[in-house]
């Protein structure tokens, strides 16, 4: 019995027949199986869908660690570390670990928008017209949001973390009402990050 199937990212062209599909998808057909009768998964070129897949997998892994490393540094580190009541060990124990966090973040951004572009790409060849009628109009929202998400995690980063690793690697006196700001500060942007990266998840799985 025919099933009734809404075009999705792996079978973009559910109404027409195989044989009218795109020479790229037409060309998966498996010789002698029914396969082709049935939309399936695995109906396009093997290689292009291993590509797509694992593009998929690096988006929602980077975003997830993404995610994991905002709320560890504002519900872990920074408390951890103001708990330690002297200026200077505070600002020690969170520069030993914002030297390992800034350039994680930064790189982990550069995976999200990288790969999120790359799965774009084939989209737009695998979708046509249909990817301005309706994937486009929700992924403008979407890539506002991950604007937001880059810039503030760039905050995070070079703004605030590079700065407490700076002063600490140059031994500049620790201030104890400076260092209080530039941790409460720290939080509060690792905070807003991790809001607006489950912001832009959930509007990613819903659209
Ligand atoms: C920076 C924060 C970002 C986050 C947190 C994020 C998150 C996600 C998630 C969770 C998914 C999986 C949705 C699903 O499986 O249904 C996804 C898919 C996707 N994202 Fe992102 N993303 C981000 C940035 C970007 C950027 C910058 C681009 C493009 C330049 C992009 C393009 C895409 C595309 C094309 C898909 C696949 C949509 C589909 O196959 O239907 N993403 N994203």
């Amino acid at each position: 019995m025919p099933t009734r199937e809404r075009a999705c990212r792996w079978n973009p062209h559910p109404a027409q027949g195989f044989e009218q599909r795109p020479p790229q998808l037409a060309s998966a057909r498996v010789g002698g199986s029914a396969r082709h009768l049935h939309p399936h998964p695995f109906s396009r070129p093997r290689l292009q869908l291993l590509k797509i897949l694992v593009l998929h997998i690096l988006h929602v892994l980077a975003a997830s660690l993404t995610l994991g490393l905002c709320l560890g540094l504002a519900f872990v580190v920074v408390p951890r570390s103001r708990r330690l009541g002297d200026a200077a060990a505070t600002r020690a124990a969170l520069a030993s670990v914002l030297k390992v966090i800034d350039p994680a973040l930064i790189a982990l951004l550069g995976v999200l928008v990288m790969t999120g572009a790359y799965q774009v790409t084939g989209l737009k060849q695998d979708l046509g017209f249909e990817y301005f009628t309706s994937f486009a109009q929700h992924f403008a929202s979407k890539l506002g949001l991950a604007f937001l998400v880059v810039m503030a995690g760039t905050w995070l980063s070079m703004g605030i973390g590079h700065r407490l690793v700076r002063e600490e690697g140059y031994g500049e006196p620790p201030e104890a009402a400076r260092i209080n700001s530039l941790a409460a500060r720290l939080r509060g942007a690792a905070i807003s990050v991790a809001l607006l990266l489950l912001a832009t998840i959930t509007f990613s799985l819903r659209h």
